[in-house]
């Protein structure tokens, strides 16, 4: 009996492309893609905007926990992890111990690039988004790095990025299994 597909997490900052690269890897695997910000707004019954607004950030980052603890399937998904999802101590550990992790990571210009004209955001609904971004992006750039396996995604086209993430997420499943 073949063991089932391990869980692919990937994780990185806004705008790196994680959900664009998690549903081209579902189409060519048949693996389920799940976006972990959707899946909570479908729990919650609002969009992540309004649970900021009406239930703090401290309140989402704990249902960022529930769905993985107990929000997703163990096995057969590629899951677009929210940029914050792993800011919080002890987060890596936890998805690596569900799965595979892969970061994306994109230079801050690429980043504001596509980020600045979107509007879904809760934390760059400031005055000064480009000044929040970049505040942000270096307070979390360290943890990003420490995942282990980053992944740039501003200098080729996203199908070639899904392929790099592709060949990584079946040698670690390969060395899981040995
Ligand atoms: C956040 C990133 C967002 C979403 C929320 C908070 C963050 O997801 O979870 O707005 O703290 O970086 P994306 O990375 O998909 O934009």
């Amino acid at each position: 009996m073949t063991s089932p597909d391990p869980n692919l997490y990937l994780v990185g900052f806004m705008g790196t492309g994680k959900s664009t690269v998690g549903r081209i890897l579902a189409q060519q695997t048949g693996l389920t893609f799940l976006d972990s910000d959707h899946e909570i707004e479908r729990t919650q019954g609002k969009p992540v905007a309004r649970i900021f607004a009406e239930d703090g950030e401290a309140k989402f980052r704990e249902l960022e926990l529930a769905f993985i603890e107990q929000g997703h399937p163990a096995h057969g998904c590629i899951v677009a992890c929210g940029g914050g999802l792993v800011v919080p101590p002890g987060r890596v550990e936890l998805l690596k111990s569900r799965g595979v992790v892969v970061c994306l990571h994109a230079p801050i210009e690429a980043v504001l690039q596509r980020t600045m004209r979107t509007t879904h955001r809760p934390l760059l609904q400031v005055e000064n988004p480009e000044a929040r971004l970049r505040q942000l992006y270096a307070q979390r750039e360290g943890i990003y790095r420490a995942t282990g396996t980053m992944v740039l995604t501003d200098s080729r086209p996203m199908k070639e990025i899904a392929a790099h993430v592709l060949r990584i997420y079946r040698q670690e499943t390969r060395k899981a299994k040995k």
